[in-house]
């Protein structure tokens, strides 16, 4: 996210669900003990160190859980972390970009309890909860 090459996708979404609480996922794998590229190789356990501190110091960011998990599938671009439930995934993350990832969680926060209390009437489909991540 901090540096060049950073990018951003979102999957696909359709469908309706209930607003369910938000979350962090940050990966944490590491691919043979660090010899492949792999999220925890790349700084994923400071990234995710850094969302929990972060997280714990903001009352406005009690609500929404950090969690841990093993690999999207993008390991070359890690560290990833998505905000769920099928929210968009952030690649390359760096400690420095966790104020916005925050942010980002706090938005699509927003959004979800938008669409859940419909309050949005936009015509855009919320996001999918159960949307596969990106190879
Ligand atoms: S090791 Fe994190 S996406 Fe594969």
């Amino acid at each position: 996210m901090g540096g060049e090459g950073v990018s951003q996708h979102e999957p696909a979404t359709a469908g309706t669900a209930a607003a369910p609480p938000v979350f962090l996922m940050a990966c944490v794998n590491l691919r043979r003990g660090g010899q492949e590229p792999s999220c925890t190789a790349r700084g994923a356990l400071e990234v995710l160190a850094a969302i929990r501190a972060a997280v714990g110091r903001d009352p406005a960011l009690q609500d929404i859980a950090v969690q841990s998990c093993y690999c999207f599938g993008r390991c070359a671009e890690g560290p990833v972390v998505r905000i769920g439930p099928g929210g968009p995934f952030f690649h390359q993350v760096t400690v420095a970009d966790v104020p916005r990832l925050l942010e980002e969680a706090r938005r699509f926060q927003a959004k979800l309890e938008a669409s859940h209390s419909g309050a949005s009437h936009s015509g855009a489909a919320p996001p999918d909860p159960g949307a596969d991540p990106a190879p």
